[in-house]
């Protein structure tokens, strides 16, 4: 019905693609199951194949079909043009009106969210992400977590959902009693130097006693005999040894901080609930897995046992919940998180942005929660988990030296090249100094996590400096040139205003542009339901690959333009502006207005 299809061209909850697909699927005669399979081309504005499949399965002939589906689509929608072609391929054309419309009410959205639905009945993320560990340096496998995760985050909350994010940073085990032993006997190698808030000074006094003590366990029997003995002291609770662990905590978080603020990244205090976090449920945990049958005796360790994980010999290989000389690890803390997230947290999603070496003890961790009810069948469990970063050998990331690369230092590095980069352009574009320091900043920072976010989380990537503050190619500071370039324009405009103007005609890269920006919405949509930043970048780039063809091909600010079509391009340019800089945004990474 023509009405209805009329109402919907305005409807921002759906893109004009998926409102073509619904009113498609309604025409097509098998009730309104069958998917149209909608694609964009480059024949028309859309290709539908799925006319074929259907005639097969009605035996039917599919051009006749692909006609009789043409005539059953309502008049006086947006669809313009449709034709058969092919086997039974129908191509689609919209009306310039119906675009441009569109966008237009995207562009006038109140809320300022490029009518980008928000969810109206939200669940809550529990979010685990940027987890460092206490009394050690971050290296680049710690950037993954923290980059991917903070883009979930912004990208979840976006799309409505409540979001819960934990800092499971590592900050028990038995090593403290090593560091503690050694503080206590060395009580001043903590002490507050001037800048006390200065991270990179805490990060070097911390590894300066880990060193130390490290030797010192390594050489003196009494020594290593004394920390086992703080071991002991530091899980019953001996507030003196608390009081030490405390300060290599707290010290550690100064470091953290600085690194994370560097990242231009907000964690917040309350949100690190690190691994000691859980101390006090790690028996019930245990005594419940226990009771339950879900996890047995073996060789005095409390073990989880599954069909299929076993090791090189056969032999199944358990989830260790409790040592045999008591002690509890890694996993007895996972599963009193699950309990902590599901009971008083109430998520209904638990992921992990964690290395995919861990994958395993996560599915084991996973299995065991649901055996054991934690995890019921409302609530799903996800590890969006991350590959390797590697060296341009494409080995893992190493120094010369063959230690983990210090992530400071390579922020560092990243922070000096993008502001070289952004120099040798500043005179044209009148760039102060001030100006250079903070580009930098933000393209060095965005080059980093943009290559981190724009390959699928899952794969290995190279970590390659030249390439990732390059202008060309699929890059940060290609999308940031290209916004910084839309807002010059805006600006040498002067009184022309970005107005949309539905009457007119658009030209074919106009039409690419406008039903690209039309499906920002459903790409985020498609981004947290499946936790694939990548996607959302892969999406920036071709909007910013899409625009320059648009620019190459109609001039905005021509005289020759008559006033409207001014208008209209630079409304054109104004969405996409808009467009990127969200979407720039939800991947962590600013764009500077001018560059
Ligand atoms: N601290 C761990 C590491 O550096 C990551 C923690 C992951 N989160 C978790 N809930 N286990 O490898």
């Amino acid at each position: 019905n023509g009405s209805q299809l009329m109402a919907s061209v305005t409807s921002l909850a759906s893109t004009l693609q998926q409102q073509l697909a619904d009113a498609l699927t309604a025409a097509l005669p098998d009730a309104g199951t069958a998917d149209p399979l909608l694609r964009r081309s480059d024949r028309a504005d859309f290709q539908a194949n799925g006319v074929l499949a259907l005639a097969k399965k009605l035996k039917g002939n599919p051009r006749e079909l692909a006609s009789q589906v043409t005539a059953a689509l309502p008049a006086g929608g947006p669809v313009k043009d449709i034709e058969v072609s092919g086997p039974g391929f129908l191509n689609i054309t919209l009306t310039d009106r119906a675009i441009t419309e569109t966008l237009a009410a995207r562009a006038s959205d109140g809320e300022g969210r490029l009518g980008v639905p928000s969810a109206a009945d939200p669940g809550t993320t529990v979010i685990d992400y940027a987890q460092p560990n206490v009394a050690k340096e971050m290296h680049v496998g710690h950037l993954r977590s923290a980059v991917i995760g903070d883009a979930m985050v912004r990208i979840l909350e976006f799309t409505g959902e409540n979001v819960v994010r934990r800092h499971h940073i590592g900050d028990w085990g038995t090593q403290f009693g090593m560091l503690i032993q050694y503080l206590t006997e060395h009580p001043h190698e903590l002490d507050r130097r001037d800048g006390a808030d200065d991270g990179e000074a805490a990060m070097s006094s911390l590894n300066r006693l880990y060193k130390a003590s490290r030797v010192l366990f390594d050489s003196d029997e009494e020594f290593k005999a004394r920390s086992r003995d703080r071991v002991v002291a530091l899980q019953a609770g001996d507030p003196q040894t608390l009081a030490m662990w405390q300060r290599f905590v707290d010290e550690s978080k100064i470091y953290f901080y600085s690194v994370f603020d560097k990242l231009d990244m907000d964690i917040h205090d309350p949100d690190v609930v690190g691994e000691s976090g859980y101390n006090d449920m790690l028996e019930e945990t245990c005594r419940i897995l226990e009771e339950t049958g879900v996890a047995v005796r073996s060789e005095g360790a409390l073990c989880v046992f599954f069909d299929d994980v076993k090791g090189p010999d056969g032999n199944k290989v358990p989830l260790i919940v409790k040592k045999t000389n008591g002690g509890y690890g890694y996993a007895a803390t996972d599963l009193s998180a699950i309990r902590d997230r599901v009971r008083n947290l109430k998520a209904d999603s638990l992921v992990y942005v964690v290395d995919a070496r861990q994958s395993l003890h996560f599915k084991m961790v996973f299995e065991t929660a649901r055996r054991a009810g934690w995890l019921g069948e409302g609530v799903k469990a996800h590890q969006l988990a991350f590959g390797t970063v590697l060296g341009k050998d494409g080995k893992p990331f190493k120094t010369r030296e063959g230690e983990t690369v210090r992530l400071v230092d390579l922020l560092d590095e990243a922070i000096d090249r993008a502001t070289a980069v952004v120099r040798e352009k500043a005179a044209k574009v009148g760039l102060t100094e001030e100006e250079i320091v903070e580009n930098g900043r933000y393209v060095g920072i965005g080059a980093v996590k943009y290559a981190d976010l724009s390959t699928s989380a899952v794969r290995d990537y190279k970590f390659d400096l030249d390439q990732m503050v390059s202008l060309n190619g699929d890059t940060s500071v290609y999308l940031q040139y290209a916004y910084a370039r839309i807002r010059s324009i805006l600006r040498k405009a002067g009184d022309a205003r970005p107005v949309a103007h539905p009457e007119l005609e658009l030209a074919p890269a106009e039409r690419a542009l406008g039903l690209h920006l039309d499906q920002f919405g459903e790409v985020l949509a498609e981004v947290a339901a499946g936790y694939e930043p990548h996607k959302l970048a892969a999406y920036l780039y071709q909007l910013a690959s899409l625009y320059t063809t648009f620019y190459d091909q109609c001039h905005v600010l021509s005289e020759d333009n008559p006033a409207e079509v001014v208008e209209n391009r630079l409304f054109l340019c104004d969405l996409t502006a808009r467009t990127l800089h969200q979407g720039m945004a939800l991947l962590g990474i600013r764009t500077p207005e001018r560059l």
